[in-house]
């Protein structure tokens, strides 16, 4: 049996774990066994990887030593939380994930595609999402919802041009395997975010039966 592995990506504030719980609602109510995660984090080490990450501090952190950090976490809740959930047939909503990296270390950072990807294999294998939904909005609307939420992580303080390139990675990534990406428009009220989500269920239930 092997679940099915669905990641949720965008800027701060895009409403990623606002239609997680939605999502994750929708697929039990179906009788689904859904396992709710996140990264950077999901397993307590993980979590404490996290706080590294998003803590601001005056020691400059290094683009290298960031991007191994995020892998780091993911090794650990690949082995923790999400190989086993998969192998058990769970369906995994994830909060973030590889695309994740990509868009803040690869766009926003500017470190190299083919580096993340060789770190992409070697903690991954050949696993990747079989489905991602990535949650699209103009950079100042979503800075607004975060700031809206109080004080900012260490990626939040960054500028406008990070989040632009941020943006641009993930639109280009949807662009090149829209196979596996769906762009939602993130602008809009979340009910009609929420009407698009229902609009996904059919087929992601059809992949978790079939
Ligand atoms: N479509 C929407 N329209 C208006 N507000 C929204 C919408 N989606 C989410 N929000 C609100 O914006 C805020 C941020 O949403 P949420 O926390 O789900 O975003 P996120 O993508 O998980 O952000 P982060 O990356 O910072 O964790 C919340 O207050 C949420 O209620
Ligand atoms: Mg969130």
């Amino acid at each position: 049996m092997s679940g099915l592995f669905i990641t949720l990506e965008g800027p701060e504030g895009a409403g990623k774990s606002t239609n997680r719980d939605y999502l994750a609602a929708r697929l039990r109510e179906q009788g689904l066994d859904v396992v709710l995660t996140r990264e950077p984090g999901g397993t307590p080490l993980a979590e404490r990887v996290r706080e590294l990450l998003l803590a601001p501090s005056d020691e400059v952190m290094a683009a290298d030593t960031e991007l191994l950090l995020v892998f780091a976490a993911r090794a650990q809740h690949l082995a923790e939380v999400i190989r086993p959930a998969l192998a058990r047939g769970a369906v995994v909503l994830c909060d973030r994930f590889t695309d994740a990296t990509y868009a803040y270390q690869g766009g926003g950072r500017g470190l190299s595609v083919e580096r993340i990807a060789q770190l992409e294999q070697f903690v991954q294998g050949d696993l990747r999402p079989d489905l991602t939904l990535v949650f699209d909005l103009p950079v100042e609307v979503g800075l607004a919802r975060a700031a809206a939420r109080g004080r900012l992580d260490r990626f939040e303080q960054e500028g406008q041009a990070f989040f632009e390139a941020v943006r641009q990675a993930y639109l280009q990534r949807a662009q090149r395997a829209p196979q596996r990406y769906t762009l939602l428009d993130a602008a809009q009220p979340l009910d009609a975010v929420q009407r698009a989500i229902d609009g996904l269920l059919p087929g992601i239930l059809e992949r978790c039966r079939g």
